[in-house]
């Protein structure tokens, strides 16, 4: 009975040695302890066999092996359960199978879509880009642009002034027609796009603050031909090359003639629906041949030099081309509606 204890006890060691899993601790435990076949309930069982005068000193020896084999059992089982449980935290953490979480892009506003695509249209027919400011003098915004200090059309363009005179904020980009020729000698052609603001109420269609894009060219012996050429390859470049268009007198202080230019509906291609009140027309612009006193303003001889303008709004060029049916959509700036284009 001791020579077997002697040798479990030695055994032990190098089985324990190599039990290096929860599993296989287990399979140890069971061949020891197991209710059935295990070799320590095994041996307690022999202990009724042992001689009397033995039975003291095998039954210590029996207790020790037992008490030894299962706290050294427990002992290596808790240290590979934490080994285990820390191993599967670190997985956790960093799982290089994964896929990579995508950066969050932003996006083009539907409006510098619409301005960066029109800014190119003129690129590609030299024009030059000139953004001029927002904030603006009573000449630049009107008197220049021949809007007689009591001219009627002022009201058209309710104005918000500044607390100090003459300073306004621009009603239209048409100050730049002003500005820029200042700035360069003819032949100039130019490209404005810009904020611009008007004492309006916010409804679908209006915004007291929006973008306005205005275009002109002075040289020698322009018509309006040119004019309607060029208004004509701008609309089929955004619109698409099946648009057509229209004009339709109209009147601006500082054009003569003046036209305000409609485009097939881009929705029924003509035919009439809703969005165009069944006209199959849609008012895109306005433009005109520069009046004669808007080129004596800034210093250029009428008699030499004529030119053409035109203005629309990017708002509404937007709201057309996205089928966006309120203004207001525009400057929300939900990320819901913004990330669709
Ligand atoms: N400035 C005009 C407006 O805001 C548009 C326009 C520009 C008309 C240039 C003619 C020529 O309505």
């Amino acid at each position: 009975m001791l020579d077997d204890i002697k040798r479990i006890n030695h055994e032990f060691d190098a089985a324990l040695a190599g039990a290096n899993t929860a599993a296989a601790l287990d399979e140890l435990r069971v061949h020891y302890f197991g209710r059935k076949g295990g070799l320590i309930p095994a041996l307690f069982a022999r202990l009724k066999e042992v001689p009397k005068e033995q039975k003291k000193d095998a039954g210590d020896a029996l207790n020790k092996l037992r008490d030894r084999l299962e706290s050294e059992l427990n002992e290596k089982h808790e240290r590979i359960a934490a080994e285990e449980s820390k191993r599967k935290e670190s997985r956790d953490i960093i799982d290089v199978t994964l896929p990579a979480r995508l950066p969050n892009l932003g996006h083009l506003h539907p409006v510098t879509i619409v301005r960066r695509e029109m800014e190119t249209i003129f690129a590609e027919m030299g024009y030059s880009l000139d953004p001029g400011p927002e904030v603006e003098t009573d000449w630049y915004n009107f008197e220049a642009l021949n809007f007689t200090p009591d001219h009627p059309a002022r009201d058209t363009q309710d104005t918000f002034f500044l607390d100090v005179e003459p300073y306004l904020l621009r009603t239209h980009t048409s100050n730049v027609q002003i500005r820029s020729m200042e700035k360069y000698k003819p032949p100039v052609k130019v490209l404005s796009c810009g904020r611009v603001y008007r004492r309006d109420e916010i409804t679908m269609r209006r915004s007291p603050m929006f973008h306005q894009a205005e275009g002109f060219l002075v040289d020698k012996g322009i018509h309006i031909g040119h004019l309607r050429a060029t208004l004509e390859h701008f609309i089929k470049r955004l619109f698409g090359a099946d648009s057509k268009m229209r004009m339709r007198p109209s009147f601006f202080p500082f054009t003569e003639p003046s036209a305000e230019v409609d485009m097939s509906c881009v929705f029924c291609k003509g035919a009439g629906c809703g969005t165009c009140s069944q006209t199959g027309w849609m008012e895109i612009l306005g433009c005109g041949m520069i009046h004669p006193q808007v080129l004596r303003n800034v210093g250029i001889d009428p008699e030499e030099w004529n030119g053409f303008a035109f203005g629309l709004g990017l708002d509404r060029c937007a709201m057309i081309k996205f089928d966006i049916p309120n203004i207001r959509t525009l400057f929300e700036n939900d990320l819901r509606v913004l990330q669709q284009f």
